[in-house]
């Protein structure tokens, strides 16, 4: 648990980022060296690639959604466009809720073992997971009822809503998280 994780200054769907209370207890590789540096490939780039992915597949998810929005009910686009985002919206909520476990069970706890200062960044990350899986669970809600025959503009519009949502605590969590568990990465975990 993180304490005062509510606070605007902490929450996810309000912090401007992390605050310099918690930044000094990070590694300092900077940012621009993380790409060359030598342990790299040891976990850092997988774990980049698959946010890189996330987040690819979450702006076309909301972009998709946009497009819907605008469209016509009842055109044939639309109603391909309605099935084409039904396995995006899936298969985003099937690999963020993988994504997040493997984090929660195996390297977060390894994380506060071997590197006992990222103990409450690592905390933050952990709640962070918790908002992130309500957006998702909305988001599939709104998946689910992407059945050609009952969506209507409310939904893809609700829909649209809570992918924008989901995008943008998307985009806080994982650079967070970066500047968290990258550098300790590198020191080899
Ligand atoms: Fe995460
Ligand atoms: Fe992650």
């Amino acid at each position: 648990m993180f304490a005062n994780y509510d606070s605007p200054e902490h929450h996810l769907a309000q912090r401007p980022g992390l605050t310099a209370e918690l930044r000094k207890l990070l590694f300092d590789t900077p940012k621009e060296e993380w790409g060359s540096h030598n342990n790299y490939w040891r976990g850092a780039e997988m774990w980049q690639g698959i946010h890189r992915s996330l987040l690819h597949e979450s702006g076309l998810f909301v972009g998709g959604l946009e497009k819907l929005a605008d469209l016509p009910k009842g055109e044939m686009e639309a109603a391909l466009l309605l099935n084409d985002m039904r396995h995006l919206g899936g298969h985003l909520i099937g690999h963020a809720h993988v994504h997040h476990h493997v984090e929660d069970d195996h390297y977060f706890p390894r994380f506060k073992e071997v590197f006992p200062q990222l103990g409450r960044p690592i905390d933050l990350l952990d709640c962070d997971h918790r908002v992130l899986e309500e957006t998702l669970d909305a988001v599939e809600g709104h998946v689910r009822a992407f059945q050609a025959e009952k969506t209507d503009k409310d939904r893809i519009g609700a829909a649209l809503l809570d992918a924008k949502k989901l995008d943008r605590i998307l985009n806080r969590h994982l650079a967070d998280e970066e500047d968290i568990v990258i550098p300790a990465l590198l020191k080899g975990l």
